[in-house]
């Protein structure tokens, strides 16, 4: 949740709003035309000229997770993920407030178009109950089935069956009963363990707010009671401290304020916290809300506290109760849901929020995607939009985490791509992998340096990337056998020639080519760390992975040349015939053809081989070199 100091009134409004009332919220689903709509209508008609509960709620909200100080925060009607929010996505999820005699509530309304995984996971990830809708002609839908697994994976607990159009089918008994079995069934299927079925009819009303003398064989309470009825769940306030940092304030030499919001537990001044990751430990002085001192704060309050010592502590950290201590990992092993056209693939690295989180993350085993209607694991390359799987993730540093299904805010996450800065995924973690416990990293006393100054060189990267018949291979030849002639020690890694060995195993797919991209930089950074000057010649056609593959690099120790010939050209000299192949439709996913190339947008060289002779072309690739201080310039 986001957090940002408040302004009392506020506060005052929303303790005042929660004296003697309690909130629920719920996620409603349902597929086209099965009266979703109508109920809402219904529900917030049926409970009209409670206004001022309603700003209330939303007060309350603007106060826990507001991003304009405690205003009333609009922003908070299309609420989501919580690090979602702060990316500053909008989502199509509407939230719809109501109250009864005895509660609030926040109804998230997500549409059921074919987005529908990403509007059910950000209303679902914060709601308590699941409000499933179906029509009582149609019975339990495919989309029924789904909706009500992502629901149960949200870790909602709690659902409530509305069979709907009840007057259409004669409010027959025995319609009611067959739909509910057959739910019933489904859900303890699910992990969906507590489910209540109710027949009603949303365009009479029969049911919603007060029992119908049409279904006398129901006996149950009407839906809004039955609502009312679903026990609070759990506070989150009984639950261990955790308070992800999410700002430092430092107003003057003698302040030192952390702010967040407290995610769960109670802070008091006097408790002992630790600082996760690095497990420092203090006290807390002070506790601010806004600029008023409290001596207590509950889950769900944004705050500023003071420590009683003067140690690190820095915005993704996390303070928590040191008896309750949550994991810090840096393997993960989540369920991951995929929400965007450009497929996951294992080897990519995204940007990863939890909490406040923010690290570098890459999937390294992608072990198996979800049929959401069989349940069945699939063994899958990649994660397209709209589908789940458990994977293994490798992070670039140790995360502060519970598992999702202990405490939501500090076992979700989400994914984004580095380029585009979109959100791509969400995440659940599940448990933390100890492999990297056991691998520590051996430091040897001949460095990378010391084995390249013995050769007379500084160790680099020479990245040639470009459609195939560009010239790559050509000029990585030429360069190769001057540095040769000038005493230097250097190593082609070839696409053509390791795929013959290392990656003998990998095809011509996006994910395949991730891969052979991902073990390329690996084995060239090792030879670099050998002290060699390593030239690489691969299509390499995605920009991530160029980016991943620089990255591996210490700063200087990469060169990115982009052998830049217009398809046409490279078309024409077809040096192995696989263009013309290619064009036959005799060899599929052929970059340039029908599988696509990403231009490098800021290569360090660009060449164009349909203007420079290959000659020309070594000349510069040897001049950046000299200028990158890797030979020198004699
Ligand atoms: S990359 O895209 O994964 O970087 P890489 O450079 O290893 O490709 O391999 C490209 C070489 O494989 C080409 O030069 C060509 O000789 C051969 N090849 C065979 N099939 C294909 C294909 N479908 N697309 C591109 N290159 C192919």
């Amino acid at each position: 949740m986001t957090g940002t100091t408040v302004d009392h009134r506020t506060l005052e409004a929303w303790l005042a709003a929660q004296a003697g009332r309690t909130r629920l919220r719920l996620i409603a689903c349902g597929s086209v035309d099965d009266g979703k709509s109508t109920l809402i209508g219904r529900l917030l008609y049926e409970s009209r000229g409670i206004f001022e509960d309603q700003l209330a709620t939303l007060a309350a909200d603007s106060v826990t997770m507001g991003t304009r100080g405690g205003d009333l925060d609009l922003a908070l009607l299309t609420d989501g993920l919580a690090a979602e929010r702060e990316q500053g996505i909008t989502i199509d999820v509407a939230y719809r407030y109501f109250s009864t005699a005895t509660r609030n509530y926040i109804l998230a309304d997500a549409p059921g178009h074919e987005q529908y995984t990403r509007n059910m996971v950000t209303g679902a990830s914060t709601a308590d109950v699941a409000v499933v809708l179906v029509d009582a002609r149609k019975g339990v839908l495919t989309q029924t089935r789904r909706h009500t697994y992502l629901v149960s994976l949200l870790g909602i607990r709690r659902a409530v069956l509305a069979v709907n159009k009840m007057d259409l089918v004669d409010h027959s008994r025995a319609v009611f009963d067959r739909i509910e079995g057959e739910y019933q069934e489904f859900c303890a299927r699910v992990g969906l363990p507590d489910v209540t079925g109710i027949p009603i009819a949303a365009a009479t009303g029969a049911n919603v707010v007060s029992r119908s003398a049409l279904m006398p064989w129901y006996t149950g309470p009407a839906l809004l009671d039955l609502l009312d009825a679903i026990p609070v769940p759990d506070d989150p306030a009984a639950k261990p401290l955790r308070l992800a940092v999410q700002q430092i304030h430092r107003p003057h030499q003698d302040f030192r304020g952390i702010a967040g919001v407290v995610a769960s537990g109670v802070l008091r001044p006097g408790d002992a916290v630790s600082v996760l990751p690095s497990r420092r430990r203090s006290r807390v002085a002070r506790i601010l809300v806004g600029d008023r001192r409290v001596e207590v704060a509950p889950a769900g309050l944004s705050v500023t506290v003071t420590l009683a010592d003067d140690i690190d502590v820095a915005r993704g950290d996390v303070l928590v109760a040191p008896e309750h201590e949550p994991g810090v990992a840096d393997q993960l092993q989540a369920t991951l849901i995929w929400m965007h056209e450009h497929a996951m693939m294992p080897g990519r690295s995204y940007v990863m929020k939890l909490a406040t989180q923010t690290a570098l993350a890459t999937v390294t085993r992608l072990k198996y995607t979800i049929d959401v209607n069989t349940h069945a694991h699939i063994a899958s390359r990649k994660l397209e939009m709209n589908e789940l799987g458990v994977c293994d993730l490798d992070v670039n540093r140790p995360l502060v985490f519970d598992p999702y299904a202990v405490n939501r805010d500090l076992g979700g996450f989400i994914l984004i791509d580095r380029l585009t800065n979109d959100t791509v995924g969400a995440g659940l973690v599940q448990f933390a992998l100890r492999r990297s416990q056991n691998l520590p990293w051996q430091a040897f006393d001949v460095s990378g340096s010391s084995r390249a100054r013995l050769k007379g060189q500084r160790p680099c990267v020479v990245w040639l990337t470009g459609l195939s018949g560009a010239g790559k291979s050509t000029i990585a030849n030429i360069v190769e056998t001057r540095l040769h002639q000038l005493g230097h020690h250097t190593y082609i890694l070839d696409g053509d020639n390791v795929r013959h060995g290392l990656n003998r195993d990998l095809g011509f797919t996006d994910a395949d080519r991730v891969e052979n991209i991902r073990r390329v930089a690996e084995v060239a950074r090792l030879m670099a760390d050998a002290g060699l000057i390593v030239l690489v010649s691969f299509i390499s056609p995605y920009r991530a992975d160029r980016l991943m593959a620089r990255e591996l690099l210490p700063e200087g120790q990469f060169i990115e040349v982009f052998v830049d010939a217009p398809l046409p050209v490279a078309e024409a000299r077809d040096p192995k015939g696989l263009y013309r192949k290619a064009r036959r439709g005799e060899l599929k996913n052929f970059t340039g053809v029908d599988a696509p190339y990403e231009a490098p947008e800021a290569p360090d060289l660009h060449i164009d081989t349909s203007a420079v002779a290959a000659e020309q072309a070594a000349d510069r690739v040897l001049d950046a070199l000299r200028s990158a201080g890797v030979i020198s310039s004699r």
